[in-house]
């Protein structure tokens, strides 16, 4: 069984370059298939959830060529089926962006329902209000989403709830429909815009993307263009929370600050110094922490993907923080893990109630889902002595390279495929 070995208690320090958006890159490669010309897509980071999209795309008959590790050329022209059930399909989440696609091509479309992390209980309610209004017949038949329409009507949609998923998939789904379509409440996370402004370099006509009022004007077809993904917010403020846990000093390049701000911000206020660039952040963390409150929100909040990340920090900091999670009902899960390793928090409800500790202590944790997989590893790198994470696999589906990174900051982390591998690694760390 794969396992992270981390030996923590040295603080990270130096540069560290982060990847494409995973999870604008889901919304994208589904895009991609919409046009009949090719598209060739830039910083697309090489993960296991993009892997399985890559390979759905393939399986439906699109072309796919790898230009290298980062670059991806699509041409949808032959794609033979608007159904798409393989096993490894309902392993994710970006596969609900399939059904938007294809209906918005093909007026047809039956994709298996949606895995990916289990933090609560992740409905499509919104999806599917969405494609009626459009004009769409959309149910769950056979474990799929099913959907069909003779023609799509642009039409005004209202959000019930603020839905990345939803947002982004109404977009693919009304690009070509006829006529105007809103969607209100839209969320307004950095990748639904960067799926609007790919989604425009092939033709389409978004405008609003980013704000909470969305309108397209359907087009009659997509063309092709040449796309370079956003870089990786919630990568970025997991290094963030990483050189903060461990007392580091990084600069962390390749990103959009602004993107970062809700992060930044919370840094600064427990203690942290930030230093902002054109495409990069600095953070050194010499001080003590103090405690504060955080609740997670749709953007520009605070988001949801880092709330185990700046638990772990909060963890340490002087004092009682409450954060509270207003996203998901299930996303605390990761906590007894923390407290293994010598936190002290309490979970009421949806709200964490946190007495900071002076240390944690290396143990085995369990990785439950991929954003809580990364904290514990912050955790671990954070602590004295050796802690070893299983599960690693839902951490790989969304951090590129993670130990390879987080070794060139100074860490010391391996992959350990078994019992003898983990004892070598603790002689060789001490
Ligand atoms: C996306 O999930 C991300 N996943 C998640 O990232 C992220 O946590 C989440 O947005 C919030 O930012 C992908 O992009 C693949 P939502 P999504 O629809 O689209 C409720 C990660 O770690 N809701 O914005 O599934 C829902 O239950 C992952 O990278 C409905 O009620 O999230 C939740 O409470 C984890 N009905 C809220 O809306 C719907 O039809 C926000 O969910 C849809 C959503």
């Amino acid at each position: 069984m794969r396992q992270y070995a981390v030996r923590g208690g040295s603080p990270l320090v130096g540069e560290v370059e982060i990847g494409g958006a995973k999870n604008a890159a889901l919304g994208i490669l589904a895009a991609a298939i919409m046009a009949d010309e090719t598209v060739e897509i830039e910083n697309v980071p090489d993960l296991s959830d993009i892997t399985v999209m890559l390979d759905a795309i393939k399986a439906m008959g699109a072309y796919v060529e790898k230009v290298d590790r980062h670059t991806v050329r699509i041409n949808g022209s032959t794609v033979h089926t608007t159904t798409l059930d393989t096993e490894a399909i309902k392993t994710i989440r970006g596969s609900y962006y399939f059904v938007g696609a294809l209906l918005g091509k093909y007026n047809n479309a039956k994709v298996s329902l949606p895995g990916g992390c289990s933090i609560g209980s992740r409905p499509v309610d919104q999806h599917l209000k969405g494609f009626r209004a459009l004009g769409a017949k959309a149910d769950i038949a056979e474990a799929c989403i099913v959907c069909e329409a003779e023609k799509l009507i642009g039409s005004h949609i209202f959000l019930d709830v603020v839905s990345v998923g939803a947002t982004i998939n109404l977009m693919l789904a009304s690009v070509m429909a006829e006529g105007q379509t809103y969607i209100e409440n839209a969320a307004k996370e950095p990748h639904v815009v960067d799926v609007a402004n790919f989604l425009n370099s092939m033709g389409a006509s978004i405008k609003g993307a980013g704000t909470d009022v969305i309108r397209i004007r359907g087009v009659e077809k997509l063309h092709a263009t040449h796309y370079t993904i956003i870089p990786d917010q919630i990568e970025a403020g997991t290094f963030m929370m990483a050189a903060a846990a461990t007392k580091g000093d990084v600069l962390i390049k390749n990103v959009i600050p602004k993107h970062l701000e809700s992060i930044s911000s919370k840094l600064l206020e427990i203690g942290c110094e930030i230093e902002e660039f054109d495409d990069s952040v600095r953070v050194v963390a010499a001080k003590p922490f103090r405690h504060t409150q955080v609740k997670t929100l749709p953007y520009p909040g605070f988001p949801t993907d880092m709330q185990p990340q700046i638990v772990v920090a909060l963890g340490l900091a002087e004092g009682t923080s409450i954060v509270t999670e207003s996203i998901f009902e299930n996303r605390f899960k990761y906590v007894d893990e923390l407290v293994r390793i010598g936190a002290n928090i309490r979970v009421e409800g949806n709200t964490a109630i946190i007495e900071g500790v002076k240390k944690y202590t290396g143990s085995k944790i369990m990785a439950p889902d991929l954003r809580a997989g990364a904290a514990l590893i912050v955790a671990g790198l954070a602590a004295e002595g050796v802690t070893v994470i299983g599960d690693i696999h839902y951490v790989e589906r969304g951090y590129e390279d993670f130990p390879e990174k987080l070794r060139s900051l100074g860490a010391q982390i391996e992959v350990v495929e078994n019992e003898l591998e983990l004892q070598k690694f603790r002689l060789r760390v001490g």
